[in-house]
């Protein structure tokens, strides 16, 4: 059950230009599941008036305090950036349906692919899934080195299970990432040991489940994002097309926001 509460900002930090990694107290607060999301208040007024939804990029064991890696893009974020240790943050968390872990065992393999920020959820999950012993590799991509300059804490902690790809080739292997995935798939354990787990812009969901579903379905998770209101299913303003099923629509902040890929279009 999510609860809204106000946090202390414990600490602020510059990622690069556009990246920021945000942690806030949360004493005492239900554990999150990886994928889940927090709703910011980001403004002391009433502009803007929507909360911004946030992937919880790590959640410490101890103290529940909630980290968000988020990039700066617009009104919302831009206030949010202005915040220093020691304000006060209002927020809802934890927010949506999370990851499924069901199944995975240190007999399978997690495939973790993110999108540049799409990384945030995906971390979260990654760390989980260490704890669990769960072989796991984690592709990340961007079109260039800075889009991916959030990545010390990723690459510390994840050390050579982790494979980047740019687009132009400044850092990691040049391409799409979903290159060295297909690799991985033709030559990797084999497919039945492998689940995919993916969050990062539409064209590369897509591909991701175009490469799950040919040679022996993999099963597939996605984040999505969707424009948000409300945050807990009473607005209907995030909904997005169903696949299969008796409803045409899935709200993503409730159902979701993460999907197996059947459940949703891509
Ligand atoms: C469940 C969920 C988890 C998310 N997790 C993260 C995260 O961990 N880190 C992160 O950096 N961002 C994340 N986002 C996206 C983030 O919510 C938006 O970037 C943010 O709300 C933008 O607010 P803004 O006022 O700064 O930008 P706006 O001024 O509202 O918009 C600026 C630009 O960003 C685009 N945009 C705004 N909101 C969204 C959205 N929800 N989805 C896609 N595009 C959007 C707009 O189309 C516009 O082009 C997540 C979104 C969802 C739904
Ligand atoms: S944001 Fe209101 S129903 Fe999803």
């Amino acid at each position: 059950m999510f609860e809204q509460r106000r946090g202390l900002v414990l600490s602020h930090i510059p990622l690069g230009e556009e990246y920021r990694e945000l942690t806030v107290g949360a004493e005492g607060m239900a554990a999150a599941r990886p994928g889940q999301f927090a709703g910011l208040k980001v403004g002391k007024a009433l502009d803007p008036l929507l909360r911004r939804p946030l992937s919880i990029y790590h959640q410490d064991r101890g103290t529940g305090a909630l980290h968000f890696l988020y990039r700066v893009v617009g009104q919302g974020t831009r206030l949010l950036s202005g915040l220093k240790e020691g304000d006060e943050v209002d927020f809802i968390a934890p927010l949506g349906r999370g990851f499924s872990l069901e199944g995975l065992s240190p007999n399978t393999r997690a495939l973790l692919v993110a999108g540049g920020v799409g990384a945030a959820p995906l971390y979260f999950l990654a760390a989980r899934l260490r704890e669990k012993q769960v072989p796991l590799t984690f592709f990340l991509g961007g079109r260039r080195a800075a889009d991916l300059a959030f990545r010390g804490r990723i690459a510390a902690a994840l050390g050579e299970d982790l494979v980047i790809a740019t687009e132009d080739g400044s850092l990691g292997r040049q391409g799409l990432v979903t290159g060295p995935l297909q690799e991985f798939l033709d030559e990797g354990p084999g497919r039945e040991a492998c689940r995919l787990f993916a969050c990062g812009p539409a064209p590369m969901l897509r591909e991701v489940a175009r490469l799950a579903s040919v040679g022996g379905a993999i099963p597939l998770q996605v984040s999505l994002e969707a424009r948000m209101a409300c945050g807990f299913g009473a607005c209907l303003g995030c909904v997005c097309p169903a696949s299969g099923g008796d409803a045409p629509y899935r709200r993503v902040c409730t159902e979701g926001p993460v999907f197996f890929a059947g459940e949703v279009e891509l």
